[in-house]
């Protein structure tokens, strides 16, 4: 095989842990039918509110931590001996990186850590499920979820951007593509890249070039991407 492998870039959302069993956001059924975005996902929220945001993370924890990663993650995880694969993906579940992937970057942030609200810089692991009110940073302020809320920067979207930018290939996998920025990574990948949709309620992508949409789940679409993919090179 060639020494210098191709970049292969996965842009990934909540569908790809719906087989998992950890429920969407958007799907009927999903997290924001329960829940206002504005009472448990926002810097206001968080003010207002903190008990019901910690709450809000306690059970998403939870269920994710006896959560197992899908044939979807697998495959991505295997696409690595064939590929230099970055995932770029909108969960804060860590079932990529359960499943075997390496290089695995999280654009909004993650379940298992807390962060200082003092100094955003001081992050730490959280080691079961709890977070709760009165857990201090070392500086002795409250730790709130590291997670990225609506209406606030996205640390790692250059970063993100930059991979998308050197994509030989490219697949968006379980993603509504309405949560900016990391819906406009697409308009970063290079025109001639081969790209993949697969979902099974296709998102719009407007004329993206070279696209070959797949309406699967993502343990049967991606299945059919990696064949692909393995005979383009
Ligand atoms: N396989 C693949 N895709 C699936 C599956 C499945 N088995 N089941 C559902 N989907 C698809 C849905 O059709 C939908 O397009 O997953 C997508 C989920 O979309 P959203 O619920 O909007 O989730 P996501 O795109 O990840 O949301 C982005 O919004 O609230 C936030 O911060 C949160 O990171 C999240 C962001």
């Amino acid at each position: 095989m060639n020494s210098v492998r191709k970049k292969l870039i996965i842009l990934s959302g909540a569908g790809i842990s719906a087989e998992s069993g950890l429920a969407t956001f958007r799907d009927s059924g999903g997290l924001w039918e329960g829940y206002k975005v504005e009472d448990v996902a926002t810097p206001e929220a968080w003010r207002k509110n903190p008990a019901l945001v910690l709450e809000f993370y306690y059970q998403r924890r939870r269920n994710a931590r006896t959560a197992i990663p899908n044939r979807g993650h697998e495959i991505i995880a295997e696409l690595e001996n064939y590929f230099d694969v970055t995932v770029i993906t909108q969960n804060v579940d860590d079932l990529h990186e359960r499943a075997g992937s390496s290089h695995v970057i999280h654009l909004h942030g993650s379940l298992f850590e807390s962060r200082s609200t003092e100094d955003e810089s001081l992050v730490y692991p959280i080691e079961g499920t709890e977070l709760n009110l009165g857990d201090l940073c070392e500086l002795g302020s409250q730790l709130r979820p590291n997670i990225v809320w609506f209406g606030e920067m996205v640390p790692m979207i250059e970063v993100a951007a930059s991979w998308a930018s050197q994509a030989d290939f490219f697949v968006v996998v379980g993603t509504s593509l309405v949560v900016y920025p990391a819906a406009g990574l697409v308009n970063y990948v290079p025109f001639e890249a081969p790209k993949y949709v697969v979902d099974p309620n296709l998102p719009a992508v407007g004329n993206m070039p070279f696209v070959k949409m797949i309406e699967a789940k993502a343990s049967i679409g991606l299945e059919k991407v990696k064949k692909d993919l393995v005979e383009l090179l």
